[in-house]
């Protein structure tokens, strides 16, 4: 079949390169896709969220299966809008409707219900403009750190945590009354600060069977030691090494689970990957946010470790078959080491020619904000590489990631040397 997987990082590249391994794969496309896609499929210069233009190349290319990568076009409602189109409602969409997507496109729908569905998470409550005065009472009742979310998608950006009572009632001021976030932050979830180590859970569904893939931890802060600013994560180790199989049966029974069966009770369609933000606490899972998509990096160490043949996975996944298909793990460690361009997550340059590529030869360079221009690879996002190797353990596949690294280069090149620290 053909297949169109929209997106552009290294979660993109990620999917083509596994699903170009299919045989059952005819024809693959990525819109808009980078560097890395087009050397194991089309790219597309269509945006993720122009939803007639995908229409278009659908139809055009008698594509049969759309994957969806990122969370944008799944919050705006793409899987509703092919099943409202009669041209195009028979062509498999992997990802949630729109009533599912807002698990991740709004914090308090998610608090709701994970609530509900006796999951456990952290207390919370939430405010608006109106209540604001009632947010400053409730921040007075917690112990620091404060933790402040803008209920929208905030581009990863609306999660707030203060040590300071004054200061998280000015965030919470500066959020609702000033709309630090715009329409993402007209409502605030405030929440019991949760303490441990976080790891995430990634599920596939078709919305009444599930499969759990194998965990992994990305490192999302910029410095070493994980310090500095939040970015989209940079690197990820699989599987985690803390997560026994006591604990992933803790994960299994008490957040999968209840999160499928309340999907079905509440009416939310869901034919996609959910992936479960967790923090450990004592012993104990608490889930800490769902997104509606794979991660990223994540994916560049969840998917090499399946041995499947990732197309007929998402078959059944359309099919609503998940149940017979037996999901197969490679017992091997993966890690990735993710690239970025020097100041990152804050401003950075584009346009540096990454050199090295071609030299690799221990570990699977998926490119993220990388293009072809001038039949040169430039860099063209913040995270521009991310570097997957395979080791016994973890410790010697980040050996050989950091090995590869030193082949690569481009202008201002950063990338942080602790991945796997604290493990
Ligand atoms: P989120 O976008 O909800 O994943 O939040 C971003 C990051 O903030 C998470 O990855 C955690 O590191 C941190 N965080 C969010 N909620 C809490 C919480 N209740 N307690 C402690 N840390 C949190
Ligand atoms: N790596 C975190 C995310 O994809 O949201």
């Amino acid at each position: 079949m053909n297949i169109l997987i929209l997106g552009s990082g290294g979660r993109e590249h990620t999917f083509a390169w596994k699903i170009a391994q299919s045989p059952k794969c005819k024809q693959l496309f990525v819109a808009p896709g980078n560097s890395g896609t087009a050397q194991v499929a089309t790219n597309v210069n269509i945006g993720v969220t122009d939803f007639e233009a995908i229409k278009k190349l659908v139809l055009t290319n008698s594509i049969e299966m759309v994957v969806v990568g990122p969370e944008d076009p799944l919050v705006l409602g793409i899987h509703d809008y092919f099943l409202n189109d009669k041209e195009i409602k028979h062509i498999s969409v992997i990802g949630p409707e729109k009533a599912a997507a807002e698990l991740e496109g709004s914090k308090e729908f998610a608090k709701e219900f994970l609530y509900r569905h006796n999951i456990p998470t952290a207390a919370y409550e939430s405010f608006t403009k109106e209540t604001v005065e009632n947010g400053y009472a409730f921040l007075e009742t917690l112990k620091p750190p404060y933790v402040l979310k803008a209920d929208g998608l905030a581009a990863g950006k609306g999660v707030v945590i203060l040590n300071d009572l004054i200061e998280a009632k000015e965030e919470l001021k500066s959020m609702l009354v000033d709309a630090k976030f715009g329409d993402a932050s007209t409502k605030v979830v405030i929440e019991e600060f949760l303490d441990g180590i976080e790891l995430s859970c990634f599920v596939l569904t078709d919305g009444k069977h599930y499969k759990i893939l194998p965990t992994a931890k990305d490192y999302k802060r910029i410095g070493e030691g994980d310090t500095g600013l939040n970015t989209g994560g940079m690197g990820a180790v699989s599987p985690v090494p803390f997560a026994t199989d006591e604990f992933l049966n803790k994960i299994e029974e008490r957040i999968v689970k209840p999160t499928i069966k309340g999907l079905q009770k509440d009416n939310l369609p869901y034919v996609g990957f959910v992936f479960i933000g967790l923090i450990k606490v004592g012993d104990d899972p608490k889930v800490i946010e769902y997104n509606v998509r794979m991660g990223d990096p994540e994916t560049e160490v969840v998917l090499p470790r399946l041995k499947n043949d990732f197309v007929e996975i998402l078959q059944t996944m359309a099919n609503g078959t998940l149940d017979k298909i037996n999901i197969e793990i490679d017992e091997r460690a993966a890690t990735t080491i993710m690239l970025v361009s020097g100041g990152y997550p804050e401003a950075y340059e584009k346009g540096k020619e990454i050199t090295g590529i071609k030299t690799i030869e221990n570990s699977i360079p998926f490119h993220a904000g990388a293009q072809i221009v001038d039949r040169k690879i430039v860099t063209s996002g913040g995270r521009v590489m991310a570097i997957t190797s395979y080791g016994d353990t973890y410790q010697e596949a980040i050996k050989k990631s950091y090995q590869s690294i030193k082949k690569l280069h481009f202008d201002k090149m950063y990338y942080r040397k602790d991945i796997g620290f604290d493990l």
